[in-house]
């Protein structure tokens, strides 16, 4: 805990492979003390401010039920119902919100304005999400890996879909444990060149690290597939352009013949049936959709006992 203590979680790329690992390591630990029903109250009267510009299922649920297993409380706020939403700016919201709880979840659009947030607040920002990372996610999907296969090195991930939020911070976070990284977008949709380019620096030498057009060469013999929806929130408006781009990067029993047959399905949530992944796929034997989704739970308790 004291190597964390008071420190931001915005993108997975600020954090070394035995943070990562010590972060998963607790989060098991938490999720057998929850299930066993030890007590494990660490954040006994502190309160967690939750700011939400988008829409959310996992992420608000698991972090207010995370604060009230560990002692503490969350408030969730709605852009709309905050001054926030009428014009304040989002470094007086920091400070404000700074004098009243202990740690600050955000979730929004621009990465910008996470950072911002966390430069102007005196209190740990936890990054729920902005249309660059999702680091809460990719730390779950990571506990979630290692739960099943027991270990990182060797294992292939393959990516399929758009070089969104998810897919850049699983890249950023396979780098760094060791899992080779394969992400196949349509063209005009790749991860961003910094973010590649970031990855590849961080791995080592045997990871390979690579952005690819071709869903079937990023499949072969992985172990892992994830795949997220093709049009992420803030982009509506390209619904339809998306749709005709990403036909042929569908998640479906044909793709899925050239991974390992113990390989894992992954997929955040929300998913939409039979568009990025077919039903088949998602609601088969291999799929640990809710897996991953009970997990957030048990990874932002870790977070925030280890921040806070
Ligand atoms: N995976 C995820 O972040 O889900 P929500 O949008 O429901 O929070
Ligand atoms: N890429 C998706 C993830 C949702 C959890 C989005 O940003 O909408």
């Amino acid at each position: 805990k004291a190597q964390l203590q008071g420190k931001d979680f915005l993108q997975i790329g600020d954090f070394t492979k035995d943070n990562l690992m010590d972060l998963i390591k607790l989060a098991i630990q938490l999720k057998t003390m929850q299930k066993n029903g030890d007590p494990h109250k660490y954040l006994e009267g502190k309160t967690l401010a939750m700011i939400f510009e988008k829409s959310s299922t996992r992420t608000r649920v698991s972090f207010e039920t995370g604060m009230y297993q560990l002692g503490g409380i969350a408030q969730f706020l709605n852009t709309n119902d905050l001054q926030l939403g009428k014009g304040e700016t989002i470094a007086d919201t920091a400070k404000v919100l700074s004098r009243y709880v202990d740690v600050i979840m955000i979730r929004t659009y621009g990465h910008d304005i996470a950072l911002e947030l966390a430069e102007n607040a005196s209190i740990p920002v936890i990054n729920g999400l902005t249309d660059d990372a999702h680091p809460c996610q990719v730390l779950t999907d990571l506990m979630t890996v290692y739960e099943k296969k027991k270990q990182f090195q060797g294992l292939k991930l393959a990516f399929v879909g758009d070089g969104n939020n998810m897919s850049q911070s699983l890249l950023m976070g396979c780098a760094i444990m060791g899992i080779d990284c394969h992400v196949a977008t349509p063209k005009g949709y790749e991860i961003k060149q910094s973010i590649l380019k970031q990855a590849k620096e961080k791995a080592a030498s045997n990871t390979s690290i690579i952005q690819t057009h071709d869903p079937y060469e990023a499949v072969k013999d992985a172990d892992i597939i994830y795949t997220d929806v093709w049009t992420s929130m803030g982009f509506e408006s390209e619904k339809k352009a998306r749709q005709e781009a990403f036909r042929e990067y569908q998640v479906n029993e044909n793709l899925v013949k050239g991974a390992k047959d113990d390989y894992l399905f992954m997929h955040c949530l929300p998913a939409i049936r039979d568009q990025e992944v077919t039903s088949e796929v998602i609601d088969g034997e291999n799929s640990v959709v809710f897996d991953q989704a009970e997990n957030r739970l048990h990874a932002q308790k870790a977070v925030l006992s280890s921040i806070v």
